[in-house]
């Protein structure tokens, strides 16, 4: 039998990140931050001052990224990033090169070898519908955009960053657009895809309907 994955998908700040890794801690999987990924390697672009817009050369640049996740800390060439892909700014310009259709193609070998044994769940746009198509559960994981502001601006206070809701409401509509409207692994629903709306379901809910159906499609 094939490794299990678990993908969810979902819009920013929809909480998917926080459930996906608490049903990889409840299974014993992995677990991979895919828009971690987006967010280093337009970190990595800036530092090398490569123009956010040159797809054959961040296209490069991913091929050889030296990227390592230790828990939630992501190292790029052995430092830890820390907090700074974290940021709105640097949110904004992930979803810029994320547009980008070479840049994606060469950030998929390294998605796939996060696939191991016991089992992988991860979370991005475009988890079940082109990085793992044949992954065990696929989740849309979704939240109204006022509430996925509400969200995100605790999120953002917690760590100490300035916030404004109103601001952040706008930017979270604007990413959506763009990661919805790209002609490259579009944000949407797949066909077989369970929709969880997660508005008005705590964390723990999330969590639980999840695992459900991971049971479901693998019994024992
Ligand atoms: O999920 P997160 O907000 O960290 O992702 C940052 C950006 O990276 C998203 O707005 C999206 O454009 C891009 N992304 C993507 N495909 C993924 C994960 C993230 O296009 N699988």
């Amino acid at each position: 039998m094939s490794i299990p994955v678990i993908a969810i998908d979902g819009p920013s700040a929809s909480g998917k990140g926080t459930v996906a890794a608490l049903v990889a801690k409840q299974l014993g999987f992995h677990y991979l931050d895919s828009g971690a990924i987006y967010r280093v390697t337009a970190h990595a672009a800036q530092q090398r001052g490569l123009d956010l817009a040159d797809e054959a050369g961040l296209a490069t640049l991913a091929r050889g990224l030296d990227l390592r996740f230790d828990g939630v800390e992501v190292y790029l060439d052995g430092h830890p990033v820390g907090d700074a892909i974290r940021t709105e700014a640097a949110g904004r310009a992930a979803s810029r090169i994320a547009a980008l259709a070479a840049l994606r193609t060469a950030l998929l070998e390294l998605q796939r070898g996060f696939r191991k044994a016991p089992g992988l769940v991860t979370d991005g746009r475009d988890m079940g519908s082109v990085v793992f198509p044949d992954a065990t559960v696929k989740v849309f994981l979704t939240a109204t955009a006022e509430e996925r502001a509400q969200r995100r601006y605790k999120q953002l206070i917690e760590k100490g960053f300035d916030a404004n809701l109103a601001a952040l409401v706008e930017d979270l509509r604007e990413r959506d657009a763009r990661d919805a409207s790209r002609a490259s692994a579009p944000l949407r629903q797949e066909a077989d895809a369970y929709l969880l709306d997660t508005t008005d379901l705590t964390i723990a809910q999330a969590v639980a309907r999840v695992l459900d159906w991971f049971r479901q499609a693998r019994p024992n």
